[in-house]
């Protein structure tokens, strides 16, 4: 069952290719537009919506939070990205015109389900991205995307978190169609750079011996930090949380940029700091990443720099470097999350731990 793999988390890993690949089967029309076929939603109720507040728990809320980053480029419809927890406990502001979405591997999580009976009390549009059929969260939803990652069996989620992020993508690209905003060239290159994510993540399970190999050397730190910027913030947040489910080790992610404002002041020898960088671009977030390694360097910290090919900038501050295939910078977390997620898996397996089975964890959280 685990098809020869010592832990279905690994499995889940390797299968990656296939969940994204699957994920987008189908939406490409032969006219070159994108269908969502369990969109229930009319095109005229899409072209009404004004804000869009996207919902979610854990792993899924992080695929929440590169939604906002794309949806708000490709459609100019405002994003609020929100913790279900957070959401149903507050006074938030909805009505006919917002669409909630809500990003949910399981389709079971008891703080999404209420978030989104919540939203449907108030009259807003639900559309959901769920893994599972005829699950609880597509049943009382307006509309679904259906992430196709097939069944996720390890407690800490891996291909259900790509898929979501395929499928987020997909909903922004959708809508900015739907709008005709910006529907021109970049949304087509998009489209064909999403289609040879599959290959680029195959490369990063094929290159995997190098990140093993960072697992064991850093095996007996207590503390491992993780920087990003833009959507490398949410893949920084993702790497640690899977650290901390699986080796139980203090891990945190952190806006690169807030660096000076407090984190930095844990910066001690020898500490191991993990660092996306986002490709070079006309933004100059590379730059200012390129500065944050530096900074952390100074003071001591170990740096593994995941850092696209062919940008040498960062070579002299990284101890360790994992290369990145070329991708736009949304589209980067497809690739840069994987090696993070080897990382967490080889580093629980040295310390002895179930990968599959952390403890106090369960794979679906019904209660609150
Ligand atoms: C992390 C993890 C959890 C889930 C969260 C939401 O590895 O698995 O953080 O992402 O409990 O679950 P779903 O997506 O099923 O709503």
């Amino acid at each position: 069952e685990k098809g020869g793999y010592e832990w279905f988390m690994l499995k889940e890993i390797a299968e990656q290719p296939q969940a994204v690949a699957d994920t987008l089967l189908g939406r490409h029309g032969r006219d070159g537009l994108l269908q969502l076929d369990e969109m229930r939603l009319s095109d005229d109720e899409l072209r009404n919506v004004d804000k869009i507040v996207a919902i979610a728990c854990g792993t899924s809320y992080y695929a929440a939070m590169v939604a906002k980053y794309a949806i708000e480029h490709w459609t100019r419809i405002p994003v609020e990205v929100e913790l279900a927890s957070e959401f149903r406990y507050r006074d938030p502001i909805l009505d006919k015109t917002t669409l909630v979405v809500t990003i949910s591997q399981s389709g079971e999580t008891a703080d999404t389900i209420e978030a989104i009976r919540y939203a449907r009390q108030q009259r807003a549009r639900v559309l959901s991205i769920c893994n599972t059929n005829g699950s609880t969260i597509p049943r009382e939803s307006d509309a679904v995307i259906y992430t196709h990652a097939g069944p996720e069996v390890a407690v800490a989620s891996t291909k259900g978190f790509l898929s979501q992020l395929v499928a987020c993508y997909l909903l922004g690209l959708y809508l900015a169609q739907v709008k005709g905003v910006k529907y021109g060239d970049e949304i087509a290159r998009i489209i064909a750079d999403l289609e040879g994510v599959p290959a680029g993540i195959q490369r990063m399970l094929d290159d995997g011996d190098e990140i093993r190999k960072v697992a064991r050397d850093l095996a007996g730190s207590r503390s491992i930090l993780f920087l990003g910027r833009h959507v490398g913030y949410p893949v920084a947040l993702e790497g640690a949380l899977k650290l901390k489910e699986l080796a139980y080790i203090h891990a945190e992610g952190f806006s690169a940029g807030e660096l000076k404002h407090g984190p930095i002041a844990v910066i001690e020898e020898g500490l191991p700091v993990f660092v996306v960088v986002p490709p070079k671009g006309r933004d100059l977030l590379q730059k200012k990443i390129v500065s944050n390694i530096q900074e952390v360097r100074a003071r001591g910290a170990r740096t593994i720099v995941l850092v696209e090919d062919g940008d040498d900038d960062v070579v002299p501050y990284a101890d360790h470097l994992i290369r990145l295939p070329r991708l736009p910078t949304l589209l980067q977390p497809l690739v840069a999350t994987v090696p993070l997620q080897i990382f967490a898996c080889e580093f629980a397996a040295q310390l002895g731990h179930d990968v599959d089975q952390p403890r106090n964890l369960a794979k679906s959280v019904t209660v609150e």
